[in-house]
């Protein structure tokens, strides 16, 4: 048998074939295990002389392994999915290339803000604890001095589930809530989302974020308030940072005032509101208010990241543009 002119023979007829189904039986057709044209040459090699083995063998066994190779180099041109891919993905994979991080994300800006704000209050005393988000009118308004009548009720539109039941307006509702349940001295922070009727535009949202604070014990005075407001903002802004205050009104609060910041040393914006907590606040929460003073303050986190890095646009933060969000 001319081995040679067999290896021609099967190699162009693998060549030929272009479908796996042809290229595996033409595989069992030569080097099939019992029935293979090439095994069944292996057959005959114990009744060869010696001299004849020794040409035999190794010529047979190359045959094999030239044939076995040129299957498998057919199949994978077939199915490039099975053959060798080692071989291949390795002539690719350089092992010096530095690799991609894996993607991460990381919290919102308006969150990373209130773990700011946090962190800056804890280093005096502060603690925190969220609140609900439906709530009765009762402690988002009745108990702050927010009668059912009361024209300061307008500057809040709510959102109503029903007669009593409605989404917190503020997160001032945790001021009564919180003393109700915890004896003085009450160094808190309420962070949370809030819901107002607004129109959407580029400074209003339906729903928000606020932070409020609230520290009541049986000595405060609105100077301890002054002093913890300017400390606050400027570990929050800077040491350079200027504020200023002015007298205003909440019902829950006397006296108001409210908090403005410089802005890029040009221009004076309105960054939070705040005041000694009413007496009658206090008593609404069941304790002594010839006892207990206190003081108070809210501000909007979305508010302090837009003033933070030069954001116009409320919006931007809530539609979930990643290209914006990843630069945080
Ligand atoms: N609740 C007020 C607001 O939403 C802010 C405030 C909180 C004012 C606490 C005084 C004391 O605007």
């Amino acid at each position: 048998m001319d081995l040679a002119k067999l290896k021609q023979q099967v190699i162009s007829e693998i060549q030929a074939v272009h479908t796996q189904d042809g290229l595996e039986s033409m595989r069992i057709k030569y080097l099939g295990r019992k029935q293979g044209l090439v095994t069944k040459l292996f057959e005959k090699i114990p009744s060869l002389s010696l001299v004849e083995k020794r040409k035999q063998v190794p010529a047979l066994n190359q045959l094999r392994s030239q044939l076995e190779k040129a299957f498998k180099d057919r199949e994978s041109l077939l199915n490039p999915q099975v053959g060798a891919p080692t071989e291949k993905k390795l002539a690719f994979f350089d092992a010096s290339l530095p690799g991609s991080p894996p993607q991460s994300g990381h919290s919102h800006p308006a969150l990373q803000i209130i773990e700011e704000i946090k962190e800056i209050f804890h280093y005096l005393g502060f603690g925190w604890v969220d609140g609900p988000e439906v709530e009765t009118d009762l402690y988002n308004f009745q108990k702050l001095r927010l009668y059912k009548d009361h024209p300061a009720r307008d500057t809040q539109q709510t959102y109503y589930l029903n007669e009593e039941l409605l989404l917190r307006t503020h997160t001032s509702n945790m001021q009564v809530r919180y003393l109700e349940s915890h004896k003085p001295p009450v160094r808190m922070l309420f962070p949370g989302r809030v819901f107002r009727r607004e129109a959407i535009d580029a400074t209003h949202l339906p729903d928000f974020l606020q932070i409020e604070g609230l520290l009541v014990d049986t000595e405060s005075s609105l100077t301890d308030l002054l002093g913890v407001i300017d400390f606050f903002l400027k570990r929050l802004f800077g040491e350079k940072t200027k504020t200023r205050v002015y007298g205003h009104h909440f019902p829950y609060t006397e006296p108001s005032i409210e908090v403005e910041l410089l802005y890029q040393g040009k221009k004076w914006l309105e960054i939070m509101g705040a005041g000694m907590v009413h007496p009658e606040v206090i008593r609404n929460a069941g304790l002594d208010a010839k006892k207990y003073h206190g003081w108070a303050f809210g501000m909007g986190p979305e508010r302090i990241a837009m003033l933070r890095y030069g954001i116009e646009d409320i919006r931007l933060f809530y539609n979930s543009d990643l290209e914006f969000l990843k630069q945080f």
